[in-house]
Formats: structure tokens, C-alpha cells, sequence
């Protein structure tokens, strides 16, 4: 059986990471991220497969282009989490189980950041750990996967 795949996806903004509100986001860079994910997914023995877009259409469209492919998202959806009804229909539809993601705690910042439309949707969510929320969504993913079996 092959190891199964997560499709890891990072919404509007994350390009910038490294240099955007480093206060807030910290120094961390996609390809960073990235590459930590990928090697963590070694350890896991899990396949992992990157996407950013800035474009919620494009975003919507890669996640419609994952189901029958991959097992799993891992999503953070940037500000769409808390805008786009779009995004969470997306996610709904393809009826993969999806994990949400963010380096801050959107809890504890501004009040229009604590809604997410997407929690719905989510099996979970992992937020405030910086760049580390991403590697604790990708083991929650997995996790999820081998529980169901
Ligand atoms: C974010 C939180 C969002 O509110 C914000 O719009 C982002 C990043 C995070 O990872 O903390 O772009 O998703």
C-alpha cells in the first residue's frame, strides 16, 4: 500500500512569512516551514504536497482537484479563515478530513479573527505555536488517518 498523502496548503499572506509582523509570525519562511514539514512527514512516512496561493478562486480550485488523490488537508487558510464561506464549501465538498493551522492564536488577537469559518469543517485546529502548529496539524492529520484506519 502506497503511504498516504496530505496535501498541505497555505492561503494569502504566508509567502511572506520571514519579514511579515515578525512580532507576530516570527522569522520562520515558507520554505522553512516547508522543509520541516516534509521532514517530518519522513519520520511519519507520510507523502506531503505544497500549495500557496494568494487567489481564493485558485485555492478553491486546487482543492477541489484533490479529491480521489490525496488522504488528508492540512490547511491554513490565512485571513479566507475568517471571510470565506467559499474556502469552508471547498473543504465540506471534497470530503477529506482537514486540519486548520496557525502560527498565532487567533483567539487572543483582534475579535474579527476569532471566528473561522473553516473550524466547522476542520477535524481540529492547532493555533499560536508559530511555525511549530504546522509540524503538531501534520502529526493531528496523521494521527486521524491511522486512527480511522
Ligand atoms: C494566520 C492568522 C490569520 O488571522 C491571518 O490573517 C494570517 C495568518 C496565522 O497563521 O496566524 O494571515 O492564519
Amino acid at each position: 500500500m502506497s503511504a498516504p498523502l496530505v496535501a498541505v496548503v497555505h492561503g494569502p499572506n504566508l509567502r511572506l512569512l520571514g519579514r511579515r509582523e515578525v512580532e507576530i509570525y516570527g522569522t520562520t519562511t515558507l520554505s522553512e516551514i516547508d522543509a520541516q514539514i516534509q521532514a517530518l512527514a519522513g519520520e511519519l512516512d507520510v507523502e506531503v504536497e505544497g500549495f500557496q496561493s494568494n487567489h481564493e478562486g485558485e485555492l478553491l480550485d486546487h482543492i477541489e482537484g484533490l479529491h480521489g488523490r490525496a488522504d488528508g488537508i492540512l490547511i491554513n487558510p490565512g485571513a479566507l479563515t475568517h471571510t470565506s464561506i467559499a474556502l469552508r464549501d471547498a473543504l465540506a465538498g471534497v470530503g477529506l478530513p482537514v486540519v486548520e493551522v496557525h502560527l498565532s492564536n487567533t483567539q487572543s488577537r483582534e475579535r474579527f479573527r476569532r471566528h473561522s469559518y473553516v473550524a466547522g469543517v476542520a477535524v481540529g485546529v492547532v493555533a499560536g505555536f508559530g511555525a511549530r502548529s504546522y509540524l503538531l496539524g501534520l502529526r493531528a492529520v496523521v494521527a486521524h488517518l491511522r486512527d480511522r484506519g
